[in-house]
């Protein structure tokens, strides 16, 4: 990969979960289009990897460890990407679990269960953008996009109640975000991916049985890959969607058209 000017030059943003999957994606992506990326993540040896490879092709990226869900430490994190440019003008809110094997119908799954799903994915997705925010708010505009899921529009996460709910309350806060903000010139919207091969769906993707399962509900008959998501984020992220505002783009093969 070449790093070039692109759409992104001169613009400075945060990425969360930048680790592995979408938030990866991403975070290579606009690094490629010439933005200086902060990169989050809770997994150190992976996100050093990322940062690796991004400076040693020309990029200009930082490892930054925190948990999105710890607001010391995702405070901290976006503070240091801040002050190491002079501001911020993107958040990519997109670090999440999913925890199928434990999470459950209402009446079953463990409360502690639910509040680690619902600290990382909804909590977390608000601290991040909490933090995020004021720094876009310092530099007068920016792009915001969080990272929602199908679940959160429709019930057929079939006993992941927490995730659906954390979901869900993603797609609220964005919308309220998107209103509320915009008079300050910074834009706020959301992707649903569907199926993306990412590891969050390892245990999907190598078991054969339960994959045809799966591609056999989604119209284009296929999982989506973690760059096709990203390409949508960047679009949002850009100047071309400069009067997109409040909305959520389903990256899912036609998943919700249904
Ligand atoms: N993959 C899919 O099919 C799919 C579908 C719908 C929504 N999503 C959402 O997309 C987002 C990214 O998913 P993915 O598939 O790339 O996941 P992934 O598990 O492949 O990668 C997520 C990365 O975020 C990091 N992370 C997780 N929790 C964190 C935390 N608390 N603090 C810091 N880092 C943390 C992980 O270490 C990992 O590197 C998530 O919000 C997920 O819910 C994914």
């Amino acid at each position: 990969m070449k790093y070039y000017e692109g759409r992104f030059s001169g613009k400075r943003a945060v990425v969360t979960g930048a680790s592995a999957g979408i938030g990866k994606a991403a975070a290579l992506r606009l690094a490629k289009e010439g933005a200086r990326v902060g990169l989050i993540s809770w997994a150190k040896e992976e996100l050093e990897g990322v940062a690796h490879q991004i400076t040693t092709e020309g990029g200009v990226a930082i490892p930054l460890f925190a948990d999105v869900s710890n607001e010391d430490q995702i405070s901290k994190a976006i503070d240091t990407a801040a002050k190491a440019w002079g501001g911020l003008d993107i958040v990519v809110s997109n670090a999440g679990i999913e925890l199928p094997f434990e999470d459950n119908t209402t009446d079953a799954v463990p409360f502690s269960v639910w509040q680690k799903i619902v600290n990382v994915n909804l909590t977390g997705q608000f601290l991040s953008c909490k933090y995020g925010l004021r720094h876009l708010l310092a530099a007068g505009g920016g792009a915001v996009v969080m990272v929602a899921s199908p679940c959160g529009e429709k019930g057929f996460c079939f006993k992941e109640h927490a995730y659906t709910a954390s979901k869900g309350g993603v797609m609220s806060l964005m919308k309220v975000m998107a209103l509320d903000y915009i008079a300050h010139n910074i834009r706020v919207n959301a992707v649903i991916p569907g199926m993306i091969d990412t590891p969050m769906n390892a245990h999907v993707m190598s078991d054969p049985e339960l994959l045809k399962m799966w591609t056999s509900t989604i119209p284009i008959k296929r999982a989506g890959t973690a760059d096709e998501t990203a390409a949508v984020i960047l679009f949002l992220l850009s100047d071309e969607a400069a009067y997109v505002v409040g909305s959520a783009w389903a990256v899912d093969g036609g998943q919700l058209a249904g």
